[in-house]
């Protein structure tokens, strides 16, 4: 009888061993215990759900890894759970906060892929109280030498037919385009993050975080009710999606969980995923507004080229340094400085130089100048696309730029393709991108990249990467042909694109005559332009207009006080795509400003100014649409005022359609 006790005994532990007793469910959850994590092995497939308090906000979804040299999705089995907590508080050198709390608990669950080629690899879960992140890891030492992913399997099933805020991975260029919301079941493959409203208190972002040296994680609706997102990396032209050494550790898969749209904008999830920084000093990290003979160019009033209309001329980049130097910006951009633009650039990239400057450009006279003046000249650095041509110029040229005094490049990649062949958001992208940074650091120079990879928090690890673009930014309102951006751009995009950091959006182009394209404008009044600097953030933030349209303009005021590093952010009232208002708080300063947008339709804001401290009295300057303003055709009245007011107070200022309002904040 003991013995047969024994046997059963033994048989189940064998069964449970090899999950024939299924599912077997492991669970974590947040630090407040709201948020919880359940994974569960049935028939040695591993799925994994989400749920806040009662309400399930992943339905059972898949996990796992197809590598060439093993199926990491079957044949699982759950060799080893182990559970642990962290807390600490960490400081940005700039940001949208000064302090950043990074509080989870984690759960390692070690794995076994029991196929053909038997792999262990382990996936890390951390809950933190504002939503997950979970990664793959395969350590080295199981006999091979390189490792490649043929496909993700990673799942993210949405219990309703969600609204998801999106733009198309494919048809999309850089990222530039315009979010759309719709059911999740109608999407086509996305780029995160992605937004969703699964019901009126509850909204989720997903991406992904430190995305270092793997593909871009898309999405795909897939499932019989098509709510199910699957991961889609971006493959290389050969079709593998990512090529890895002996060893394989993914990006982060996020989800942040909100009550309320603004929540979404105050996670700081992305972040604490990324490793800490790989900079010890970073003194030399300059956050500020910049200026540039950029809007000009793309009115074509000047050209990129030689010729008559060149804009990045000595003379007339040193007027700008005076502009620069008289108003208090940080740097002046020239495009066009460098030898290469002439002929079809887009095409012939490989014949930029980094280095030569053009006849009429003196590129050390125009540094002693700027550098004379307290301002810094930015070195623009296009690429065509051709990123190869830059990485073999790129030590030579960060080192003379770094011996002259230059201390920040703006990086483009203007072109279907990479080096004609493979895609922006490929591991191969990834890479290069990756690469410049880590290069830049080494010459002291920050970085302003345009057609980058999606963003996903690296500038934690390298905060020299200040900003990126990946968004459809003020050039639309120059030259596009559907009549640029609409108001509801600029107040959708903080709750997508900016979930993924810094943008450079470019705001601050206040006039609206436009010779080449009449019909296209800025889609904001005089006062919706100003709250942008507030709305969407970027440490390095372009006044974008051409100098002569700031001249006797009241509101200028306003561009030239507001910081670009913050020590604090809150988000007062927002809807997605309708209206946001956002107040910053000044690092070293008690100021804070302020700024509202409006969509397409007028509204009155309703601003309780809780976040002021309580007890003080404060002067409101306060920047608001004038009489009869409209985006479409009057949008230059600006009405500026003066109130006190307290903690206590709310603020209810009419906005235009497709106005705004933008404040600061002095403590008396
Ligand atoms: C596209 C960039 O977004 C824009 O800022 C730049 O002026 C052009 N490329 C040329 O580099």
């Amino acid at each position: 009888m003991k013995k047969l006790l024994i046997n059963i005994c033994g048989c189940l532990m064998l069964l449970l061993s090899m999950g024939a007793c299924s599912p077997v469910s492991d669970d974590v959850s947040s630090p407040d215990g709201r948020l919880r994590f359940s994974l569960s092995r049935q028939d040695g497939v591993l799925s994994y759900t989400l749920s806040r308090g009662e309400s399930t906000v992943l339905a059972p979804s898949r996990l796992g890894l197809v590598l060439r040299e093993a199926d990491l999705s079957k044949n699982l089995k759950i060799e080893k759970v182990s559970r642990s907590s962290f807390s600490e508080t960490w400081q940005e050198p700039w940001g949208e906060e000064a302090e950043i709390n990074n509080t989870y608990n984690e759960m390692r669950v070690d794995l076994l892929a029991g196929g053909e080629q038997p792999m262990k690899f382990t996936l890390v879960v951390r809950l933190f109280n504002d939503g997950l992140g979970f990664r793959y890891e395969v350590p080295e030492g199981q006999g091979l030498d390189a490792l490649t992913v043929i496909d993700e399997i990673t799942e993210f099933a949405l219990p309703t037919d969600a609204t998801a805020w999106s733009i198309p991975t494919h048809r999309t260029e850089y990222y530039e385009n315009i979010y759309r919301d719709a059911p999740v079941s109608r999407l086509d493959t996305v780029c995160t993050p992605l937004t969703l409203q699964l019901d009126p208190t509850l909204y989720l972002a997903i991406h992904e975080a430190a995305l270092t040296d793997y593909a871009k994680m898309n999405l795909t609706s897939t499932g019989s009710n098509r709510t199910t997102l699957r991961a889609d990396l971006t493959p290389w032209s050969t079709g593998e999606k990512v090529f890895a050494g002996a060893s394989l550790t993914t990006p982060w898969r996020t989800v942040i969980v909100a009550d309320k749209p603004g929540d979404l904008i105050l996670s700081r999830l992305m972040l604490n995923l990324n490793e800490p920084s790989q900079l010890t000093d970073t003194s030399w990290l300059e956050p500020g507004r910049y200026i540039g003979i950029w809007w000009a160019i793309h009115m074509d009033t000047y050209t990129w080229s030689q010729g008559e209309r060149h804009g990045a001329t000595t003379a007339n980049t040193k007027r700008y340094i005076d502009f620069a130097a008289a108003h208090g910006f940080a740097g002046v951009l020239a495009e066009g400085w460098n030898t290469g633009w002439d002929g079809d650039w887009t095409k012939n990239g490989n014949l930029f130089s980094f280095t030569q400057s053009t006849p009429d450009f003196d590129l050390q006279e125009i540094v002693r100048y700027a550098t004379s003046k307290g301002v810094r000249f930015i070195a623009h650095a296009e690429t065509g696309g051709a990123a190869s041509n830059l990485e073999a110029q790129m030590e030579e040229a960060f080192a003379l730029y770094e011996k002259l005094g230059i201390n920040c490049v703006k990086t483009g990649y203007v072109g279907a393709l990479i080096d004609g062949k493979e895609r922006h958001d490929s591991q191969y992208g990834v890479r290069h991108y990756r690469k410049v940074v880590e290069a830049a650091a080494r010459h002291h120079l920050m970085i302003d990249n345009h057609e980058p990879v999606m963003p996903t928090g690296l500038q934690r690890t390298l905060p020299n990467l200040m900003t990126q673009e990946g968004v459809r930014g003020q050039e639309y309102n120059a030259w596009a042909t559907d009549g640029g951006n609409p108001p509801s751009h600029t107040v959708t995009l903080p709750f997508t694109r900016g979930l993924a950091g810094p943008m450079d959006y470019t705001p601050n182009v206040f006039c609206h005559t436009n010779k080449v394209h009449p019909e296209t404008r800025p889609g904001t009044t005089t006062a919706g332009e100003l709250a942008l600097n507030v709305l969407l953030y970027s440490p390095l933030q372009m006044a974008a207009d051409a100098i002569e349209n700031f001249e006797n303009l009241p509101a200028f005021e306003f561009v030239t006080s507001c910081p670009t590093t913050w020590a604090q952010t809150v988000v007062p009232e927002a809807e997605i795509g309708k209206y946001i208002t956002m107040a910053r708080k000044e690092r070293g300063g008690n100021r804070w400003f302020l700024g509202s947008h409006t969509g397409e339709q007028a509204r009155q804001t309703n601003i309780a100014l809780s976040f002021l401290d309580k007890g003080a009295t404060y002067r409101a300057r306060i920047f608001a649409d004038g009489e009869g303003a409209h985006y479409a055709g009057n949008p230059y009245p600006v009405a500026i005022s003066e109130r006190e007011v307290t903690a206590d107070d709310v603020l209810q200022l009419p906005l235009a359609p497709g106005g705004g309002a933008a404040i600061i904040f002095e403590k008396l």
